[in-house]
Order: structure tokens, then C-alpha cells, then sequence
């Protein structure tokens, strides 16, 4: 099985939203027994909580599940758990390398969410906690998600 872990700050908002949007993405081209996904966050504070409900609505909206799902906090055992350890702004990406140590740091399976999409300006996936914007996150998400798709498939032949 391949596994992508998406890594934010809370895991209420952005990780969880590109958890839910990967997973949907899998089941309609038949691929969900064959990627398994899942998301957590660099800080502790919503533990045991479901997505945020801007989160929550916005998937509502395009009919995407999000049933079951519950933040929980990164760990070091993650990092030999998950194939892709994707972060959805800077500060999370040195967070989780500082949780992992010394062995994440030359390591490619760690990586930011908005290398998935090169062409799009900055480095961060911006956090709809404060912007209150869930929707620019939907239109990042949908496309960073295909795009990593593509690169699993690429990468791994199925
Ligand atoms: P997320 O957003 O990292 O996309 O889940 C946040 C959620 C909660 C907080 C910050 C960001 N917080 O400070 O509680």
C-alpha cells in the first residue's frame, strides 16, 4: 500500500480538506485500495476534533466525505509509516522535520504541498483559520491532489 500523510498546523482546516479531496479523487478512478491517506498536525490543540466547519461545508458542497476523520498530532513513527509526507505551508514542514530528526532532513518524502504546483506563486497553502477563505484552499487542493495523482501513478506504475 502507498500512504501520503498531509500535515497542517491544527488539522482542522487545510490537511484534513486534502485528505478528504485526495481519498475522493482515488475512489473515482478506482485507486483507494491501493493509496491510503491521511492527515495530522504539528500542534495539539483540536485533538480528537472533526474538521473545522468551513472545512466541513465546503466538502458538503462538492459531496466529498469526510466521515470518521479526527485530528490527531504528528509523530515520530509517521515518519517511517508514510511513503509522502506533504506540508501545507513552511512552518509545518520544519515542524514535522523537527519531530522526525535528523534522519528527515536529506529526505525527499517530505516535501511542501505547493511544489505540487510550480507554476502557482508562494510557498504556502494560506490558512483559511485566519483568512477565513475555504474556498482559494478548495481550488489549491483540488489541483495540487491531481497532480499527485498523476505522480503516484508515475512513480509507482499502477
Ligand atoms: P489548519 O488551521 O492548520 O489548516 O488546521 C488552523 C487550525 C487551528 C489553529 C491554527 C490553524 N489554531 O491556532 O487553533
Amino acid at each position: 500500500m502507498i500512504s501520503v500523510l498531509f500535515v497542517c498546523l491544527g488539522n482542522i482546516c487545510r490537511s484534513p480538506m486534502a485528505e478528504a479531496v485526495l481519498r475522493h479523487q482515488l475512489k473515482e478512478r478506482e485507486l483507494e485500495e491501493k493509496v491510503s491517506v491521511d492527515s495530522a498536525g504539528t500542534g495539539d490543540w483540536h485533538l480528537g476534533k472533526p474538521p473545522h466547519e468551513g472545512t466541513r461545508s465546503l466538502l458538503d458542497r462538492y459531496g466529498i466525505s469526510y466521515e470518521g476523520m479526527r485530528a490527531r498530532q504528528v509523530l515520530i513513527n509517521d515518519y517511517k509509516a508514510f511513503d509522502y509526507i506533504i506540508c501545507m505551508d513552511s512552518a509545518n514542514e520544519r515542524d514535522v522535520r523537527k519531530v522526525f530528526g535528523s534522519c528527515s532532513e536529506q529526505q525527499t518524502k517530505v516535501f511542501k504541498f505547493m511544489d505540487l504546483l510550480p507554476d502557482k506563486p508562494g510557498n504556502d497553502v494560506p490558512d483559511p483559520y485566519y483568512t477565513g477563505n475555504f474556498d482559494e484552499v478548495y481550488e489549491l487542493v483540488s489541483e495540487g491532489c491531481g497532480k499527485l495523482l498523476e505522480r503516484i501513478r508515475r512513480e509507482h506504475q499502477i
